[in-house]
């Protein structure tokens, strides 16, 4: 069984993937490297250059693997520029993280965390405030039911 890391050519992700492979834990990634590097690779991990929102490479993954759990890091990050293009944020952070809960719930697979802890909100002034809680860390429970 293996786990599957989105975004695993990023920071966190990255560095994820090194502590799992060092646990003897199987890896695959996906990550369209749009800010990833392929450098950061781990190469005991089975790589998939593609793209969350993609249900298709999504739905490949889960076939030709045997994923038991997802780990979510695709995605976007840059504080200030959210707030000039949030429906860049939005499609990538919101409708990517759709489209992998959905491939998730057609493969019946249950088990995501999702680090998606940049939860920014604008105010009226259009400044950030930048809600990092544990509360964020989710284990979510995609029912298929
Ligand atoms: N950097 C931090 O200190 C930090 C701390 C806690 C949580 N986080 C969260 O972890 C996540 C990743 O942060 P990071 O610093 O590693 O960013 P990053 O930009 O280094 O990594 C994101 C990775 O996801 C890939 N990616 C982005 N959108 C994608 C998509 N649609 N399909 C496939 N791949 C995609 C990028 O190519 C990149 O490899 C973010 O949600 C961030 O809020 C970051």
């Amino acid at each position: 069984m293996a786990i599957l890391v989105c975004g695993g050519a990023g920071y966190i992700g990255s560095h994820t993937v090194y502590q799992l492979v060092k646990a003897r834990e199987e890896v695959v990634i996906v990550d369209n490297l749009q800010t990833g590097h392929r450098g950061a690779i781990n190469p005991t991990a089975k790589f998939y250059q593609g793209d969350i929102r993609d249900a298709k490479i999504l739905d490949k993954i889960f076939i030709e693997n045997k994923i038991e759990a997802v780990i979510h890091f695709a995605a976007f990050i840059e504080a200030g520029e959210i707030v000039e293009k949030p429906l860049k944020y939005f499609n990538n952070n919101v409708y990517g993280m759709q489209i992998l809960l959905e491939s998730m719930v057609r493969m019946a697979l249950i088990k995501l965390f999702s680090a998606l802890l940049l939860l920014l909100t604008a105010s009226r002034k259009n400044s950030l405030s930048r809600k990092t809680t544990e509360r964020n860390q989710l284990i979510l429970m995609a029912n298929p039911n």
